[in-house]
């Protein structure tokens, strides 16, 4: 039985090795071969893809759908839904679901992997439905972890319910890679007992199992595997295409595919990861048996690095990476995917940096445990909930029952703001207020390449000098710290000092001002909220340290802030 392959270079590769930031047009050059090589599917949209198009490319994400969908005339287009938080980070509204879901099929899409970061099938049954509805192909996930309530029994439930869903297909989804040969072999043959339609497996080589894990994974009947052209393979992205495609000819599982085919795209992929290299993270190409133990997924983990180095604690590293399984297993052991990598990661760095466990609790954190998520895999203890949420009551029904239809009012204020000009460009605003409208208005700039700071630099010290594409020509171009205010688009933006400032009020974690609280000359009491910083994707507010008055504010809604930073002063 032939094993089909799914392509995933224009999405999760780059996702994990290049932090999100392909461009389209980088695609285009090479979406023509790629649908020549004889693929199943080709992974193009979805996951961090949408946010990273408008927060970091000044890109258009329906845009580069279409784009590459027009050049696809023989392979599957397919795309990462993360359930009813579909490419974002929040449960959205049923109302929401069906018209993203709607137009993302119409703009293109065919294969819908949909999961839920819990595992929680409700959360996944209404996306399910929409895109059934459309005739899309879905392909319903599991996630795959390791805790004591994470059974092969339980997978293979899960499947069934999925199938009886109507799914056409089921996807294992290992993305912390973290599935090891036998249970590959022990969790897919029971499947395929159970359930009739085709299974796909999903790995990354975060550990250095995926490879093997795969070739089990073919014993067992496997019938789909996902792989990553070699220049954006292994560490944490997928085995590489051409060596899978290799290790299986001649076997009963060969994939029909040859190699040859393989040449032209290899080497373009080669030469682009070269004009990449500034944000490549050495560390996620490598091999980290630290997964293992800690259970944590590849970008979650160069995340990591580069938020304790930007907080100038990485020394904390070993730490926070002990905390993380604490923290899991008091969350009843959610497999750690966007979002509840970011709600245990956050909640586990807070622990550490904080000196305190549980003192600075984020709202997605809270929102976890009042049960907004989805019915956690174990049980919460009570002691946990009393901490985080008090004697608040946790909700038991389906989140998204709890949501008020969204989208006409949303589409009133795009309206208002002006940037109301499609369906598609409403949706980008639902998903996205914060970053959308001025994304929408052409007020963004796209990331030069070469300014992207590396994660991980020795010792950090900040160039000055670049050399900068633009429409492929190359620019050199210097850079002076302009002081004073804190701008999204300075290299190394020069703050003022604490030192400098009278009653000083300095944010500790890197992030994004989302929101701010206050104005100036308004008096605030100790404790009150003067602003949001959304860090690692959760919303952190700052409290005033003093009572006072609020005298200067040195940022504004939407700039990025490193710790350290003075934010205001309140005196
Ligand atoms: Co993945």
């Amino acid at each position: 039985m032939s094993v089909k392959i799914t392509e995933t270079i224009l999405r999760d590769a780059h996702q994990s090795l290049l932090a999100t930031r392909m461009r389209t047009r980088d695609m285009l050059e090479v979406v023509e071969q790629l649908d020549q090589v004889g693929y199943f599917s080709l992974e193009m949209w979805g996951g961090a893809t949408f946010d990273s198009c408008i927060r970091y490319l000044n890109e258009d994400p329906w845009q580069r759908l279409r784009d590459i969908k027009k050049e696809m005339k023989n392979t599957y287009a397919q795309m990462l839904l993360r359930g009813q938080n579909l490419v974002g980070y929040r449960h959205y509204p049923d109302d929401v679901v069906e018209k993203f879901v709607t137009k993302s099929y119409q703009n293109g899409i065919d294969i819908f992997r949909i999961f839920d970061a819990v595992n929680d099938i409700r959360n996944m049954e209404f996306p399910i439905k929409v895109a059934k509805g459309l005739g899309a192909h879905v392909q319903g996930t599991v996630c795959y972890t390791i805790s004591p309530v994470h059974t092969v029994e339980k997978y293979v439930e899960l499947a069934k319910q999925l199938e009886e869903l109507e799914c056409d297909s089921i996807c294992i989804k290992d993305m912390a890679g973290l599935l090891s040969p036998n249970n590959a072999t022990r969790i897919i043959s029971a499947m395929k007992k159970e359930i009739s339609i085709p299974i796909s497996l999903h790995c990354h080589c975060t550990s250095g199992m995926a490879p093997m894990s795969y070739m089990a994974a073919c014993g067992a009947g496997i019938d789909i595997l996902d792989t990553a052209l070699s220049p954006l393979a292994w560490g944490t992205s997928q085995p590489p295409t051409e060596s899978v495609v290799a290790a299986l000819q001649g076997t009963p599982y060969d994939t029909g595919l040859d190699l040859n085919a393989f040449e032209e795209v290899v080497t373009y992929f080669k030469d682009l990861k070269e004009k990449y290299r500034g944000i490549l993270d050495p560390i996620s190409e490598q091999i980290d048996t630290h997964v293992l133990i800690y259970q944590i997924p590849g970008g979650m983990l160069s995340n990591l690095v580069s938020q304790l180095k930007e907080q100038n604690a990485l020394d904390k590293y070993d730490a926070v990476l002990s905390e993380m399984p604490r923290v899991r297993e008091e969350l009843g052991f959610p497999p750690l995917v966007t979002p509840t990598s970011q709600i245990v990661g956050t909640q586990a760095v807070l622990n550490v940096l904080m000196g305190e466990r549980y003192k600075v609790i984020p709202k997605e954190v809270k929102d976890y445990v009042r049960g907004l998520y989805g019915r956690s895999p174990a049980p919460i203890s009570p002691e946990i909930i009393g901490k985080v949420i008090g004697n608040e009551e946790p909700i038991h029904c389906r989140p998204a029952d709890l949501l008020k239809p969204e989208y006409e009012k949303r589409k009133k204020e795009a309206e208002e703001i002006g940037i109301a000009d499609s369906e598609e460009n409403i949706l980008t605003y639902v998903l996205y207020p914060a970053i959308a409208p001025k994304f929408l208005k052409g007020e963004m700039e796209e990331e030069a390449l070469a300014v992207v700071a590396p994660a991980v630099q020795q010792d950090y010290t900040v160039p000055t000098h670049f050399k900068v594409e633009v429409d492929d020509e190359i620019y050199e171009v210097k850079v002076e710290p302009l002081g004073g205010k804190v701008s999204v688009s300075e290299a190394s933006p020069k703050k003022p000092s604490a030192e400098s400032i009278r009653g000083a009020v300095s944010c500790s974690m890197q992030g994004m001002v989302l929101s701010l609280k206050v104005k100036v000359e308004d008096t605030v009491t100790e404790g009150d909220t003067v602003a949001v910083i959304e860090a690692m994707k959760m919303e952190n507010s700052v409290n005033a340290p003093h009572s006072g008055t609020v005298r200067e504010i040195f940022v504004s809604e939407g700039d990025t802030v490193s710790p350290g930073d003075i934010i205001m002063s309140i005196e």
